[in-house]
């Protein structure tokens, strides 16, 4: 075919093709950001990202090229062999070594991130965000394979301001131990260092949509406030909280029984599991006794991450909280935290029930992953990460992002 030809392709997989002195393949060169001429014909992110068709539909023909599809994958040994020098990885990774401004140095950002699988994922959002000034917890499943966990915590030993979790769980689906792991990320956060301002959880689907500058800005510019969604409980999540569930064989269930009713009688807000929140409400959430009552109150409930966050964000005391009046109610859409696309929400500009254009990529559990098709649509919000991405699906979404991301960086030093 016409794509195929332009390709200098190397069939079949081998280390060789994804070594760091590799020869450049088009929308797979990870580790020269700045890259052009070849690969800019192949695989035109400017086009990509104002939405031009043809490079688009060229992007797509790649994706589904099966010897594309193959050379992308990049296995754990990889990451486990390439930071065995870890100086040589962070120079030919070309991570950010020292922070890009005196605006960023004084603002510093806590990380948790948890996450069970797709390390190249991993690698790469870690490479987006990462700011030598500022502080990462990684929680990596407990039940991940062996491989995940060596490559991951390899990764994380060649940062100082790096670490895994001190007590990893085994997170379950929809389960409190999906809290668990970001209440223990937390903890270990707010120990570490005493220093940064705002925490923000991430998964390893996440991804930035914008540069570590207009985090610091768009975080200071909340004055102290934080930004999640926090809202009514819509009437079909009601059941959750008003029945006891348990995990059995690895997955939640009622039980029958009803739960009583929440301590101190506080009103149950819904939202989801990503926040951005000041200091002060991880110390809420870390030492609050009516936090605590609430957190153990939570434990037997189902998908506690999609209340509890909402749920503290409306608490008399808690910093940066508001009144839990419907006046204050904060959609995801108004939030910041996360750009989620849900199939349900999908639809065309000017419909009443529609949030957002449809899915250009593929959808898991009726959420969007992001194919290059999204691009033009999500930097123009005003979210600061979105979910989901898969590096192995739709490569070229992620590549893109990463060039404009790393290009506007070295725009704004100047
Ligand atoms: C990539 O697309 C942009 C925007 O359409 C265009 O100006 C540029 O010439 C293209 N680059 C290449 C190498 O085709
Ligand atoms: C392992 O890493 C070293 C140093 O980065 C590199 O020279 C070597 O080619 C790698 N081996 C494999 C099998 O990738
Ligand atoms: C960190 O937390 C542990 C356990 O809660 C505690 O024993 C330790 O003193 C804390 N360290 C710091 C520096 O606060």
């Amino acid at each position: 075919s016409l794509i195929l030809g332009l390709l200098p392709f190397h069939l079949g997989y081998s280390f060789r093709v994804l070594d760091l002195h590799g020869q450049e393949i088009p929308c797979l060169d990870v580790n020269d950001l700045l890259s052009n001429g070849l690969s800019d014909k192949v695989c035109n992110c400017s086009a990509i990202l104002q939405g031009e068709k043809e490079a688009l539909l060229k992007a797509k023909l790649l994706t589904i090229t099966k010897d594309f599809q193959k050379i992308i994958q990049i296995p754990d040994e990889y990451y486990i062999n390439a930071t065995k020098d870890c100086r040589k990885f962070k120079i030919t990774r070309k991570y950010i070594t020292f922070p890009l401004s005196k605006e960023e140095q004084d603002f510093l950002l806590a990380y948790s991130m948890v996450v069970h699988h797709k390390v190249q994922n991993f690698e790469r959002l870690l490479r987006a965000i990462y700011a030598p000034q500022n502080i990462y917890c990684v929680h990596v499943d407990k039940k991940a394979p062996a491989s995940v966990f060596i490559a991951i915590n390899a990764i994380t030993s060649c940062f100082p301001n790096v670490f895994m979790v001190s007590k990893p769980v085994d997170v379950v689906y929809a389960g409190w131990t999906r809290v668990q792991a970001d209440l223990n990320c937390m903890a270990d956060l707010y120990n570490t260092s005493t220093n940064w301002k705002y925490f923000i959880n991430l998964c390893g689907q996440d991804f930035p949509l914008k540069t570590n500058l207009e985090i610091v800005q768009a975080l200071r510019s909340l004055k102290g406030g934080n930004s999640l969604e926090s809202e009514e409980m819509p009437q079909g999540k009601k059941r959750r909280v008003m029945n006891v569930y348990q995990v059995i064989d690895g997955q939640i269930q009622q039980t029958g029984k009803t739960k009583d009713p929440t301590p101190f009688n506080l009103p149950i807000l819904s939202g989801n599991a990503y926040i951005v929140v000041n200091r002060g409400y991880i110390h809420s959430v870390l030492e609050d006794e009516r936090i605590q009552a609430l957190i153990e109150w939570a434990k037997d409930t189902y998908s506690p991450d999609e209340f509890l966050w909402a749920t503290i964000q409306r608490m008399s005391g808690v910093p940066g909280s508001t009144w839990p009046n419907r006046k204050f109610d904060m959609t995801d859409m108004n939030a910041i935290a996360r750009m989620v696309k849900w199939q349900g929400h999908e639809g065309s500009e000017g419909s009443l029930q529609a949030v957002y254009p449809e899915c250009k990529g593929h959808h898991v559990r009726s959420i969007c992953v992001y194919g290059a098709g999204d691009l033009q649509w999500l930097i123009e919000q005003h979210h600061l990460f979105a979910n989901k991405f898969d590096a192995d699906r739709d490569p070229i979404a992620i590549y893109c992002l990463e060039k404009y991301l790393r290009h506007k960086a070295l725009t704004e030093l100047d």
